[in-house]
């Protein structure tokens, strides 16, 4: 069986570990040579990395484990880059919630004004990754989860159009975890799903077991009650404010009542209700700060101090299966239907080509094919059209230096009631992006 050298960029990420032990737990199916951790922040990594050299060691001595901020070393002789980096750290993600909510709009990591920032800054380093794969390992697959996805997977498609590269987003599948709970199964698995979208911007429009037989009702009698909140401890998105986002299920329900609506399309259609809730000076980045970035390192510290992971908290989940299952499907040909991020090309038949979408997609060792998702309803499409614009002239701003494309880019999404708001948190954001943007002239 053939064994993966993967390497893990941005790997002082809080994913990095659980990754890690997804890898070592998953080498029966997905069998790994090398783990390797690639990141430019050497004493953030060198953090996490401390505590994997010791899992992995634990685990199986002879994979190899190393890791490096040195770009020819890390990409050299890798078949695999997860890729999940955080371009500006937590302090930039903290701006980037704040300045808008200043402004009386959305302040969010991926959505709104606080994802085209986010996307502005992360282009170019996630081009950067795909030119060091292709020097160093020309054969490598670039898996990525670096956010905000939708405009990365847009500037991929623009820049780097032949590039072997995936956008992917693991909030489909925690959500259809939380679904096939909800419903008595066991996990996402026993389910077969069509959706539609683009990321953080999607819908379920059919979910089937796979005898065929129809689950949705079932489903929406849960959402129509609590949301996609549930009863139980498992899954990722347990704090606070992502209760909040889980419960919004119900509201999307009652405004589309046909489909299932991804958690995300909260900060769009309840965008005046998530400004009204939201405490504008202790955002998601000062709740991750204080919590899972504390944890992790708090963790990774104990495992280097004690010299053994024994007992560690530090655990797989949902984000990291979904990430092996497709290196392991193109890896084994395994022909696994997976919701992935791509150019359109008639998968969904009445919306652009050249837009990047979520469908489900049958990946295998030539890469992935996405599934016909036929034709959308008028509300779907219209939301989409206007989100898709915003993407796009976000990419067109960064590539052309262009202040009029990126404030058009921020007049058009919908949590933004004017063009003259928009230019307000524009001119903000840019005081603050300096070091990350191109000049905007
Ligand atoms: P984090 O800040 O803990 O980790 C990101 C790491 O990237 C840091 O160690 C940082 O130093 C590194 N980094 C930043 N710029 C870099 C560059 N140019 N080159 C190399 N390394 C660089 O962040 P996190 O909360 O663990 O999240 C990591 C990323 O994964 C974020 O973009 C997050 O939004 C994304 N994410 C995406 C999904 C999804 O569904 N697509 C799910 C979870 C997390
Ligand atoms: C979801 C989304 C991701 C997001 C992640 C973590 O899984 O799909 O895009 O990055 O949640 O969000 P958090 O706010 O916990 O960092
Ligand atoms: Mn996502």
């Amino acid at each position: 069986m053939k064994k993966s050298s993967v390497l893990i960029a941005g790997g002082g990420s809080t994913y990095t570990a659980g990754i890690v032990v997804m890898l070592l737990e998953s080498v029966k199916e997905f069998p790994v040579r090398k783990i390797k951790l690639y990141d430019n922040d050497a004493e953030r990594q060198q953090k996490v990395a401390e505590a994997c050299a010791i899992i992995v060691k634990e685990y199986d001595p002879e994979i190899e484990f190393s890791y490096s901020t040195d770009p020819e070393e890390s990409f050299t002789d890798v078949d695999f880059v997860m890729a999940q980096l955080r371009v500006g750290k937590y302090a930039m993600r903290e701006q980037d919630e704040k300045i808008p909510f200043k402004h009386g709009v959305v302040g969010q990591e991926t959505c709104g004004p606080g994802g085209i920032a986010y996307g502005l800054r992360s282009i170019g380093p996630i081009i950067g990754l795909v030119d060091y794969m292709e020097k160093y390992s020309p054969d490598a697959w670039l898996l990525n989860y670096s956010n905000p996805a939708a405009i990365v997977a847009e500037g991929t498609r623009r820049l780097r159009p032949n590039s072997k590269i995936i956008n992917i987003c693991d909030m489909p599948i925690c959500l259809e975890d939380i679904m096939a709970r909800a419903i008595g199964l066991q996990n996402r698995k026993a389910m077969e799903v069509r959706y539609f979208g683009l990321n953080h911007f999607g819908w379920w429009t059919s979910i089937k077991d796979h005898d065929g037989n129809d689950l949705m009702e079932k489903i929406k009698a849960h959402v129509g009650k609590q949301g996609y909140t549930e009863n139980t401890p498992a899954g990722q998105h347990k704090e606070a404010s992502w209760l909040d986002a889980m419960r919004a299920g119900k509201e999307l329900l009652d405004i589309e009542p046909k489909f299932l609506s991804n958690t995300y399309l909260k900060y769009y259609l309840m965008a005046d209700e998530t400004v009204a809730h939201a405490n504008k000076e202790y955002t998601r980045a000062n709740e991750i700060i204080d919590g899972r970035e504390k944890e992790v390192f708090a963790e990774c510290a104990r495992i280097v101090e004690a010299k053994t992971a024994k007992g560690t908290t530090l655990h797989s989940n949902e984000h990291a299966s979904f990430i092996v299952d497709l290196a392991k499907a193109l890896t084994f040909n395994t022909k696994e239907r997976m919701l992935l991020i791509t150019e359109n090309n008639g998968a969904i038949s009445n919306f652009s080509d050249d837009a990047m979408v979520e469908v489900p997609c049958i990946v295998g060792k030539n890469g992935y094919e996405p599934l016909t998702m036929g034709k959308i309803p008028t509300f779907q499409k219209g939301l989409m059209e206007q989100q898709i614009a915003s993407e796009k002239l976000a990419i067109e701003g960064w590539i052309e230096g262009s202040y009029q494309k990126v404030w058009q880019s921020l007049t058009m999404s919908k949590t933004v009631p004017s063009a003259k708001v928009a230019k307000d948190i524009l001119d903000d954001f840019i005081e603050v992006n300096k070091e990350f943007w191109p000049e905007l002239k």
